[in-house]
Order: structure tokens, then C-alpha cells, then sequence
């Protein structure tokens, strides 16, 4: 399986306003066997990305490479990948044996090679009993996996998914979210994988990229995107709730760096000192409900409860503005109650105000 590079990458489409390119100059290696996640909101250029390392968009700057190949002018057909779009295209004349043969057929590959490879495939995914139907005789998953077994069959260098699940109800995305995590565990192919899901993109990639406005946010395993996000946009993006952000000054004094907001004010780290104005980040979960020894304490009135089963959500309304926090206590407060949140140093996140980067 090979690796994937951009280097340097812009796209600006013809007719586009020239000021927006859908991609700003991008550099992005994506490693044999990996599986990235490329994740933003709509018209982030998620789609756009993909669509120039299948070759179905030629870049406006910049290189594209598989494995070492410079394929920035080769045509999609000749670079050996398979892309998965989120309408699975399947032929509804052909049964599900055909849908996955027909590839492999253009290829004129023997018939003895096809059975045994749809074959393969075919039980990969649990499609066995099905190969005889048409598609319109197949529940969506059932459509989505034989979508994903004509990919494979072929046995691509790279594997390009763009939203494939979004077509799919609540539980059958849950269900394919594992199943597709669990055919990359197995076959760790190299896949690049575009969603606007960041439960998908949390548990199914190696990396997360996160794009806003056609430029990469950030870049990182999932766990370091949630605990440390490298600025507002990516603190707010994942997590629901999202992160709380407070405003606060920076007062310099002579014990070092104070950062006060309304209602509440803690001693600033280091790191933070320089600035002037920050947001004070902290996540819903990180807040806790009784005194902690060195937590900061922040007071509000709670205006909203939502029990949601195993937890409640608090939505206070505080001096510094609202925030929510997330408790397994349901007895903690009633709506109307004052209640006192306490912050925990070491789970808090500083943000420059104007830049709105990471401190
Ligand atoms: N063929 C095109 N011509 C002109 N502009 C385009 C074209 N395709 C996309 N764009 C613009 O480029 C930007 C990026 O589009 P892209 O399709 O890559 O977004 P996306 O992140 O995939 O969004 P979504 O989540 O809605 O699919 C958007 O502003 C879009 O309007
Ligand atoms: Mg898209």
C-alpha cells in the first residue's frame, strides 16, 4: 500500500471568487496503512482534496504523489484507486455478483480469478446471501457494503471515501462506523476518508485533519486534536457540548500573570503571559460540582437541565457569560438554582483572543 502527498496543493475552481480558493496551499502526507479522517464544516474543501488525489480535479499549484509517482497529470483510471462517494452509484440492472465482477471484467481477468476475488470479498463483508439480488432488494447497509466491496475487489493502492454514510440512519451508521473500522484493521488499506461527522472521524481515524475555509487547522491523532486543539475553531468543532470559552484579561503583576474575567480570575501560566486578551477554555466534562482543592470557582444560575439518561447537561448563565457543564448526578441542581462550578487547573485551554491560536 503506498502513501499519499500533497505538496503545496491550491485549487481555485473557474468562476470562484479569486479571494476564496476552495483550497489554500496544502501540504499533507498521508502514510502506507493509515487511515486519515479529513473533517469541517460544509464547503471546508473536504471534497475538493479528495477529488485531486483521485485525479478528478486537476490542482491549480502544487503536486500529488502515490507511493514516489508524480501523478499530478495522470488520469483517474491510471492511479489505481477506488473512490466511495456517499450515493453508492450502483448499477440497478446488475445483481450484487455483477456489481462487484464488473470491474474486473473491463479487465478482462479470467473468471475463475473474479469468482474467487468477488468471492473474497463478498465474504469480507457479509454479502454471501445476497449476491444474486438487485440493489433496489438490499437494505441500505446492505447498498453501502456492496458500494465498499467494488472498491476492494480491486485491490486499489489508496482508498477514497467521501461522506459514505451519510445516507444511512443513526444505528446503520453506528453499525458501518465499526465495520469499517474493523476491514481497516484487517486489511490496513490506505484510506482517506472525508466526513463532517466528528464521531466518525474521532473513532475511525489514525489521524484527524481538520480543514475550515480551505486551509488545515490542525493535524494529529484524535486524542491529542480533542485534548489539546491547536485553536478556537478546532475547540469548538469537537465535543458536544462544545468547549466553554470565558474572556479574560491578562493582568501583569509582580507574583506573575493573572488572567480576570467577569466573575472569576487564576493565575495564568507561563506560556499565556505574553497575551492580552484570552478565552479560557474548558470542556463540559472537566468542570466538577464540589470544591476541589486549587480549582478556580465560577458562579452561575442555572437555566436549563437536560437529562439525557447517563448524564445531565447544566446550562448556567454566569457574569463571564454561558457555559454547561456535564455531571452524572442528577440531583445536582434544579433550573433557577445558583450553583458554583469549580475549573480544573489542569484541564484548562488559553486562546489568544485575536489570533485565537493555542497558548
Ligand atoms: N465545481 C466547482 N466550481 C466552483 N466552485 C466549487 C466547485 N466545487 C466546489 N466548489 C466550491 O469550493 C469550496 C469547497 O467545496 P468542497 O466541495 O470541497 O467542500 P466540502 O468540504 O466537501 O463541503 P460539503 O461538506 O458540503 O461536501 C466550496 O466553497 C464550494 O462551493
Ligand atoms: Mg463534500
Amino acid at each position: 500500500m503506498s502513501d499519499v502527498a500533497l505538496v503545496g496543493v491550491a485549487k481555485h475552481y473557474d468562476g470562484g471568487d479569486p479571494d476564496k480558493p476552495a483550497l489554500k496551499r496544502t501540504s499533507l502526507s498521508i502514510y502506507s496503512g493509515e487511515l486519515v479522517v479529513l473533517v469541517g464544516p460544509s464547503g471546508c474543501g473536504k471534497s475538493t482534496t479528495l477529488r485531486i488525489v483521485a485525479g478528478l480535479e486537476e490542482p491549480t499549484a502544487g503536486r500529488v504523489y502515490i507511493g514516489d509517482a508524480d501523478v499530478t497529470s495522470v488520469p483517474p483510471a491510471r492511479r489505481d484507486i477506488a473512490m466511495v462517494f456517499q450515493s453508492y452509484a450502483l448499477y440497478p440492472h446488475m445483481s450484487v455478483y455483477k456489481n462487484l465482477a464488473f470491474a474486473l471484467e473491463l479487465r478482462k481477468m479470467s473468471k475463475a480469478v473474479i469468482e474467487r476475488r468477488v468471492g473474497e470479498v463478498a465474504r469480507t463483508l457479509g454479502l454471501e446471501e445476497c449476491l444474486s439480488r438487485k440493489p433496489k432488494a438490499l437494505s441500505g447497509g446492505q447498498r453501502q457494503r456492496v458500494a465498499m466491496g467494488r472498491a476492494m475487489v480491486r485491490d486499489p493502492k489508496v482508498f477514497l471515501f467521501d461522506e459514505p454514510l451519510s445516507n444511512l440512519d443513526a444505528l446503520l451508521r453506528s453499525e458501518m462506523r465499526k465495520e469499517i473500522a474493523r476491514l481497516h484493521r484487517q486489511t490496513r488499506a490506505t484510506c482517506l476518508y472525508v466526513t463532517h461527522d466528528q464521531v466518525e472521524a474521532m473513532t475511525l481515524a489514525d489521524r484527524i485533519v481538520v480543514l475550515d475555509g480551505g486551509r488545515i487547522q490542525q493535524v494529529g491523532p484524535p486524542a491529542e486534536i480533542y485534548d489539546k486543539p491547536a485553536n478556537r475553531f478546532v475547540a469548538g468543532f469537537f465535543g458536544t457540548p462544545s468547549m466553554n470559552l470565558l474572556s479574560a484579561a491578562i493582568e501583569r503583576g509582580e507574583d506573575g500573570a493573572l488572567a480576570r474575567g467577569s466573575g472569576f480570575s487564576l493565575a495564568a501560566p507561563a506560556a499565556v503571559a505574553p497575551a492580552n486578551e484570552v478565552l479560557v477554555g474548558f470542556r463540559p466534562e472537566a468542570a466538577r460540582l464540589r470544591e476541589q482543592p486549587g480549582a478556580v470557582p465560577v458562579r452561575g444560575r442555572v437555566e436549563l437541565r437536560e437529562v439525557l439518561g447517563s448524564e445531565v447537561l447544566l446550562h448556567l448563565r454566569c457574569d463571564a457569560g454561558p457555559l454547561t457543564v456535564r455531571t452524572a448526578d442528577r440531583a445536582a441542581a434544579g433550573e433557577g438554582e445558583n450553583l458554583t462550578v469549580w475549573l480544573d487547573r489542569d484541564r484548562l485551554h488559553f486562546f489568544d483572543a485575536h489570533s485565537e491560536a493555542r497558548l
